[in-house]
């Protein structure tokens, strides 16, 4: 391990069996966390090559329990998102390339944030369930062509064990560690194709957009170099995605959009990413053909039709899609008033999903409990002009005291006099 430090800190490259010496090395312990922190910050200092990158991803893959979806027709595309604010995506994206025909097997979890995640938002139909069996889930995928798993197994161990060692020791921030943690994650879900979607701005991962591009190529390129197909799509995370921001709340969000009465942004960002999914399924010979089957399905009613017939397979009360109001409501509701005439200039994304989590949207630790029917909508986003007393936001609390929310709130959202140009959604996509 010495001579493999030294190694990569004189800016040499290191082979496969070097790599995967290393990776199964700390993985079962024999590898010492005070080496393994030598070598990440050599790597954030010398970086990694192209073939190593691809290495790294496939060591992590290969240290720990692979999902074989082999028993699924069809070439399964997977979506991920470098995580956002109020990002909506997924619940929209599933039942929408579902209704083509693209088979969507998600494992999804629920993690810590700003709200749950997509197993979360989607407990706020009631009986929804997620503890299904393997042999369910790709019966379900093959009949329907869409089920939510929950997370089991022992996927990426070495991934779990570096991101930790990372954390503490000043090496997140290295884009060919960061690109081959996600996919060495996403591969081992066992996707056959990938589309990223690597958001940008203040409420992202990345917050500039040279970072994000280069943090797209090093994924796109790991992909495409272990064999499979993948492809970016930078979009902009200066301002939470949509206009919900909450767990029920998002879930009418993508009911909407799903009938084409969803935000402007939102709708547009499914639009983009859903029609490279159908186009890496093979569902369609070019991109906008696979974007006028989709916007077929939203017009004719069976991409809706599909997310009921989604959630009544595992146990949801499907009529919740007719009816929103079944979900959990909050029992109080505030206005955040502008307090002066003029423009939004500015929502930051984080501060924003911050006030959601004290609301009780999201974890603030593993045990915090969700609470499902809080959150926010926005009433304005960047670029729209208001009025003093207009309503900013809509606060939706199960608490009577919303004084902090409204701080944090009024703290995030800047109100410029001259007139401000809304933000690009789609900087950029990425592929080969
Ligand atoms: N997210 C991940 O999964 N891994 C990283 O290294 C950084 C962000
Ligand atoms: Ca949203």
């Amino acid at each position: 391990m010495v001579d493999l430090i030294e190694k990569k800190r004189d800016g040499q490259e290191l082979s496969t069996e070097e790599i995967k010496f290393i990776i199964n090395g700390y993985t079962d312990g024999s590898i010492p966390d005070y080496q393994v922190s030598a070598f990440t910050m050599a790597i954030y200092f010398k970086g990694m090559t192209e073939k190593e990158r691809a290495d790294l991803t496939m060591a992590m893959v290969e240290s720990g329990d692979q999902i074989d979806l082999s028993g699924i027709k069809g070439i399964k595309v997977d979506k991920h998102s470098t995580g956002g604010v109020g990002d909506t995506t997924t619940l929209v994206l599933g039942p929408l390339v579902a209704a083509l025909d693209v088979p969507v097997a998600k494992m999804s979890g629920r993690g810590l944030g700003h709200t749950g995640g997509t197993i979360d938002k989607l407990e706020a139909v009631s009986g929804f369930h997620v503890e299904i069996k393997n042999e369910e889930f790709i019966e379900l995928v093959n009949k329907n062509k869409i089920a939510v798993i929950g997370q089991s197994g022992n996927l990426t161990p070495a991934d779990k064990k570096l991101y930790a060692l990372r954390d503490v020791t000043a090496t997140v921030d290295s884009i060919p560690l960061i690109a081959s943690s996600i996919m060495s994650k996403k591969i081992a879900a066992g996707a056959d194709a990938i589309v990223l979607d690597v958001k940008t701005g203040a409420g992202a991962f990345m917050k500039t957009l040279d970072d994000s591009k280069e943090l797209a190529k090093a994924m796109v390129r790991i992909g495409n170099n272990v064999g499979r197909r993948t492809m970016a799509v930078i979009s902009d995370m200066s301002q939470p995605l949509g206009f919900a921001i909450g767990n029920a709340l998002e879930v009418k969000e993508a009911i909407d959009t799903l009938k084409g009465e969803g935000p402007e942004d939102l709708t547009e960002l499914c639009l983009t990413l859903g029609s490279h999914m159908v186009y890496l399924a093979e569902k369609a010979g070019s991109l906008a053909e696979a974007r006028t089957l989709l916007e077929n399905v939203i017009k004719d009613g069976s991409a809706l039709e599909k997310l009921k017939v989604f959630l009544s397979s595992q146990g949801g009360d499907a009529s919740v899609v007719d009816d929103p109001s079944k979900m959990p409501q909050a029992k109080y509701t505030f206005e955040l008033e502008a307090k002066e005439d003029g423009y939004v200039a500015e929502i930051v994304a984080d501060e924003v999903g911050t006030a959601a989590m004290i609301l009780g949207a999201g974890r603030a630790t593993k045990e915090s409990i969700i609470d499902l029917a809080v959150g926010l909508v926005l009433r304005k986003k960047i670029g729209d002009e208001v009025k003093k007393g207009d309503s900013l936001v809509t606060i939706y609390s199960n608490f009577e005291n919303v004084e902090e929310v409204k701080a944090k709130l009024y703290e995030s959202i800047k109100i410029s006099a001259t007139k401000v140009e809304a933000p690009i959604l789609v900087h950029g996509e990425i592929t080969e």
